[in-house]
């Protein structure tokens, strides 16, 4: 579990299952993800990220605002897909309701989990990646420092001419992370 002024980084618990379906349907949340979750899908999403927490001991986990008790979306680290072409390699990604976007939620989420991860986990780098036209999550990227590379790509998953095929992909190293925040 991770801590910062505003958020908790936990466990998930199935009592966030009913509001995780619900953002996985919102059309704001999904703009640039491949397709809106059925409430089955959702709830063996939010399994499977639960399982890998346990067997790693680290993810996406469920962040929870403190101040409110309520559970608000993901953000954490995971395995890249082998199928990419920076495997293998750790992502950070996130995922929140639209209700808590243009708060600095994300990025404050997503700092704690830079710090876990090189300071944890001894990643010695971490990436990130995205459609093209998601320019709200590439922004959380600069936020955290992270460089975009010079490539972009076109997700395996995808239909080569679908119109989220083409990402961008940002990376962050420890060595100039550590520099700056030590
Ligand atoms: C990507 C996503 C997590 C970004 O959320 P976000 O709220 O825009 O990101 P941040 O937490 O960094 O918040 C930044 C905004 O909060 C504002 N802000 C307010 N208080 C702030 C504070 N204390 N600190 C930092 N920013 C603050 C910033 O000015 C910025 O506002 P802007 O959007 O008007 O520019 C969100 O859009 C999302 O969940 N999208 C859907 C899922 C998705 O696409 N995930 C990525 C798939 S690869």
């Amino acid at each position: 579990m991770l801590e910062t002024p505003r958020l908790l980084l936990r466990p998930w618990q199935t009592r966030d299952y009913p509001e995780f379906a619900k953002l996985n349907t919102d059309p704001k949340v999904i703009e640039f993800l491949p397709a809106c979750l059925s409430v089955d899908a959702s709830n063996a999403l939010a399994q499977r990220l639960q399982t890998l927490i346990a067997q790693q001991g680290w993810g996406f986990w469920a962040v929870e605002l403190k101040i409110k008790h309520v559970f608000i979306g993901f953000v954490g680290l995971n395995p890249v897909h082998s199928a990419l072409p920076f495997s293998p390699n750790i992502e950070i990604g996130w995922r929140l309701s639209s209700a808590y976007w243009g708060q600095g939620l994300a990025t404050e989420a997503a700092q704690a989990t830079v710090q876990f991860g090189f300071n944890d986990l001894q990643l010695t780098e971490i990436v990130a990646f995205t459609a093209l036209g998601n320019l709200r999550s590439q922004a959380v990227m600069q936020r955290l420092g992270m460089q975009q590379g010079a490539l972009n790509f076109k997700h395996p998953s995808l239909a080569k001419d679908h119109p989220l095929a083409e990402h961008c992909l940002y990376r962050l190293s420890r060595a100039p992370y550590q520099h700056i925040h030590t």
